[in-house]
């Protein structure tokens, strides 16, 4: 098969490398002209694990190439994915599908033979329909079909999740082109990787109603650690007794200061908005929404009271700011909210951060970065560990309380514990939903 894959973001260049790998001829496309050439250097754009050494091999192989010029990528191709960003719109709440149209068009005015044109980019039910109608606009003479293909993979593990995936959802209207999407992903189901294909509209509402449960989950524990911390509950063996029944599972059940990233926030507003739209509020969705700002604004106030009732004056040392560990993805990380909280109150900001500091130099302006925790938290009055990256994990704790001004850790991923901290020195120690020591006032 050759496939064209427009945008070669965490998603287009991840499923491109990947459909390469399978055998298929693959031709990645952006309109970034400084991606382009990173990726004919041999340099991938973005941080995801393994990446750079699949996409080499697969590029060597002669079966994957870069360009910017979409006609010839598109030039004989059995399929065309579509794998551009589908940000907030600004205002509204709902996916900014700007980028999904422009692309359908430029295929439209393109494409000379039969295409399959897929739109991996998560999009609201009903935008597949009006893909298919663009282009019949644009191209009356065009052969082709739409077929929806949502991404389910994850950031950090993004490899794995699209070569092993718990399932495939493909959502199309006709034979032919369920033959296409069946050819391209044969590899995974003869390997028994489970695909579900159904209609459009049903493949584009799995992809939000997975998105919206998920962050549910994570936001259903936050709130029970914020219950833990009142009651004298210990998050951890909460989450692990929860866990274990099989009906409910362990994933997803990690406390933490709110969830971020490129995706929760933006599609859970956007499924919020499609229910008001169509007079069948999610509410559960609208909830989630709120109590995860809510939880933003208590790790703020966790942090103020570890520093004495205000951040003035004050140097923090902050550990971690991409949205999660394993990524330089800083997109509606919590750091974007708890860092300019710091600055804004006066503090002065050290981070460290192992791949965060591309993006998120600009995006944090006011603090000062390093690539050594010791060096970070050196006569601190506060350590936070904002993104649990391994490099966290094992730190010499005693190391570090001993050269801080004052010994205070504010552990928002709940990497240490209270006992721990205590032993290395810490005069102060806060987590999410367990005990902490003293309970508010550390510095007086
Ligand atoms: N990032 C994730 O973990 C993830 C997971 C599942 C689904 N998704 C969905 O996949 C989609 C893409 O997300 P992403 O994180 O890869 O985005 P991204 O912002 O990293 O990448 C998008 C890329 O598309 C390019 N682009 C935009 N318009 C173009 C055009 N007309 N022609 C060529 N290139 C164009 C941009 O230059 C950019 O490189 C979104 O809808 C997102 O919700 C993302």
């Amino acid at each position: 098969m050759k496939i064209a894959m427009i945008g070669t973001g965490y998603v287009g260049l991840v499923s491109g490398v990947c459909f390469s790998d399978f055998g298929h001829e693959v031709i990645c496309v952006d309109k970034d002209p400084r991606k382009i050439e990173m990726l004919e250097r041999g340099e991938v754009p973005i941080y995801e694990p393994g990446l750079d050494v699949l996409m080499n091999k697969n590029v060597e192989a002669g079966r994957l190439s870069f360009t910017l010029d979409l006609k010839s990528a598109i030039d004989g191709a059995n399929a065309v994915f579509i794998a551009v960003g589908t940000p907030t719109r600004r205002g509204d709440g709902h996916a900014d599908l700007t980028y999904v149209m422009a692309a359908a068009e430029e295929i439209a005015r393109t494409a000379k033979q039969y295409v399959v044109i897929v739109t991996k980019s998560t999009v609201p039910v009903g935008t597949n329909a009006k893909v298919r109608d663009v282009v019949a606009t644009a191209n009356p003479n065009l052969d082709f079909d739409v077929a929806s293909n949502p991404e389910f993979l994850r950031e950090g593990a993004a490899i794995d999740d699209f070569m092993k995936p718990d399932r495939v959802v493909v959502g199309v209207e006709t034979e032919r082109a369920t033959q296409v999407m069946a050819d391209i992903y044969r590899p995974l189901y003869l390997r028994d990787f489970p695909i579900v294909t159904t209609d459009l509209e049903s493949a584009e509402m799995i992809k939000y109603a997975a998105n919206a449960f998920l962050a549910t989950k994570i936001t259903f524990i936050n709130e029970i650690a914020a219950l833990c911390e009142k009651v004298g509950a210990d998050i951890k063996s909460v989450s692990k007794g929860m866990g274990m029944d099989g009906r409910i599972g362990n994933k997803f059940l990690h406390a933490g200061p709110g969830y971020g990233g490129s995706c929760f926030p933006k599609d859970t507003k956007a499924l919020a908005r499609i229910g008001q739209d169509h007079a069948s509020p999610i509410s559960i969705v609208e909830t989630v929404i709120k109590v995860n700002e809510d939880v933003k604004r208590r790790m703020i106030e966790k942090l103020t009271d570890l520093c004495g009732g205000s951040f003035n004056g004050k140097t923090v040392a902050v550990l971690g700011v991409t949205f999660k560990p394993n990524t330089d993805d800083m997109r509606d990380a919590p750091s974007l909210t708890i860092v300019p909280a710091l600055v804004g109150g006066g503090a002065k900001v050290r981070v460290v951060d192992p791949q965060g500091k591309r993006e998120g130099e600009h995006l944090l302006p006011g603090a000062t970065w390093t690539n050594d925790p010791y060096a970070a938290a050196e006569s601190a009055d506060l350590l936070v560990i904002l993104t649990e990256w391994n490099e966290f994990r094992a730190l010499d704790l005693s190391r570090i309380a001993g050269s801080m001004k004052n010994a205070v850790l504010g552990d928002l991923r709940n990497v240490y514990s209270a006992e721990t901290a205590r032993e290395a020195g810490f005069t102060a120690y806060d987590s999410i939903g367990r005990k902490g020591y003293p309970f508010s006032g550390a510095m007086g």
